[in-house]
This record gives structure tokens, C-alpha cells and sequence, in this order.
């Protein structure tokens, strides 16, 4: 599996949000972080923009839902284009059901750990999911610092998904930049979002291709 590096339009201008998904074509997907102000203590999107932001690029969406009550609100970000959707195990009430439920939709299905939450007792899980997102920051907002202390929870992750023969991907999330994004790579992550590290930088298309470079020259697997 090729590495891939998904752009969060958190740090993008909000008000540009077309242009600012147009300017990382090139990405595999355009990470998309919805935020309800309960789940964290921050607010930004709903399924109306989500709607509007996969009418306007051909990225596919990798829809990231920060919100309480994941299983009443997730189908509806598959109805507005998503083609991957991530919710969070500490919100979600079922989530084996929510996690078939995406599937049936037509969407990727993928579940988030916050950073104190363990892998191990959704070992079982990972069948039902398409993707694992370990979190490196606390979720809630961008530029925050990368959590080193995350690479073990990665490392264990990469196991379990071996140990289980599955090609669902691990995506980590949160302070991964240029400094950072090697060492997650060794630690087995292969899906990389990124917000100020690309709509930071002067080019984000440029930096979304440097990012690919280093996470494939740490693991030693150029992309297809
Ligand atoms: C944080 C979000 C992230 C955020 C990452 O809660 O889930 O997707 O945009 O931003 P950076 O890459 O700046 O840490
Ligand atoms: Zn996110």
C-alpha cells in the first residue's frame, strides 16, 4: 500500500474553501474535520459544506466527524459525498453497527481513537473497519504539537492489523509535518493528514509531494 497524504482544510481559508481544495489536487483525499462544539470544544462544518466541498474538487472526502451521537449523523455525511467516514469510538454507541452501516452506505468505514484511548480492547473490531485513525494531538483544533508518546499505540496497531492478515489502512492525525511524518511512518502508519503543515506552507501542492517523499523514504516503499 502506497502512502497517503490527506490535506485537513481546517487550516485552509474558509471562505476560499474551493479554491483552497483545488490548490492539493494531487492529494489522495481532502481530510475534512467536523467539529459539533460537545464532542470538542471547537465548531466548523456541517454536512451542507461537506456537500458543497465534493461538488467543487475531485479529491475524495475523508470526512473526520468530532461530534456526539456519530450513529444518528454519519449516514448523512455518506449522502453528501463522503467516501470515507471516520467516527470516534468514545462517541459512538454501537460501534459495530455504525461501522456496517457506512459499509452498506458505500463508504469507507473508519474509527478514531482520541490519544488516551487504548487499541487493544477493539482488537475484535478491526474487521468491521477499513481504516484506524490513531490520534497525535488532542482533537479539537490545528497546529497543535505532535504527541511522540502516540508512536507506541501506532506500533501496536500495525501489529494487530498484521497479526490479523487485514489491509485496512492506519491513519494518524495531528502535528504531522515534515519533522514528524518519518517517524510515524516507521511506526507503521500509512495515511498521513496534515493541516498547517501544507495550507501553511507557501505551495501546499509542494508540500503535500515533499510529505509523500519522506513518509515513503522511511519505509522504504515509493507510492504506485
Ligand atoms: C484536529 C484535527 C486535525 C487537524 C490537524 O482535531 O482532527 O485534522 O486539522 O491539523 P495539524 O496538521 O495542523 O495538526
Ligand atoms: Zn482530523
Amino acid at each position: 500500500m502506497a502512502q497517503q497524504i490527506n490535506p485537513s482544510i481546517l487550516s485552509a481559508d474558509f471562505a476560499r474553501l474551493a479554491d483552497e481544495a483545488k490548490a492539493v489536487e494531487g492529494a489522495d483525499w481532502l481530510h475534512v474535520d467536523v467539529m459539533d462544539n460537545h464532542f470538542v470544544p471547537n465548531l466548523t462544518l456541517g454536512v451542507p459544506v461537506v456537500e458543497s466541498l465534493g461538488k467543487a474538487t475531485e479529491t475524495p472526502l475523508d470526512c473526520h466527524l468530532m461530534i456526539e451521537d456519530p450513529d444518528r449523523w454519519a449516514p448523512q455525511y455518506i449522502e453528501a459525498g463522503a467516501g470515507s467516514v471516520t467516527f470516534h469510538v468514545e462517541a459512538a454507541a454501537a460501534p459495530v453497527r455504525l461501522a456496517r452501516e457506512i459499509r452498506a452506505k458505500g463508504a469507507r468505514a473508519s474509527m478514531a481513537l482520541k490519544p488516551a484511548t487504548p487499541i487493544e480492547p477493539y482488537e475484535d473490531l478491526l474487521p468491521e473497519l477499513d481504516m484506524l485513525l490513531v490520534m497525535t494531538v488532542e482533537p479539537g483544533f490545528g497546529g497543535q504539537a505532535f504527541l511522540d508518546i502516540m508512536l507506541p499505540k501506532i506500533r501496536r496497531t500495525r501489529q494487530l492489523i498484521e497479526k490479523h492478515g487485514l489491509e485496512m489502512w492506519l491513519q494518524v492525525d495531528g502535528g504531522v509535518s515534515a519533522e514528524t511524518i518519518e517517524r510515524c511512518a516507521e511506526a507503521g502508519a500509512d495515511v498521513f493528514v496534515a493541516g498547517s503543515a501544507v495550507y501553511g506552507a507557501d505551495d501546499p501542492a509542494k508540500a503535500v509531494r515533499a510529505l509523500r517523499h519522506l513518509a515513503e523514504k522511511a519505509t522504504g516503499t515509493p507510492g504506485s
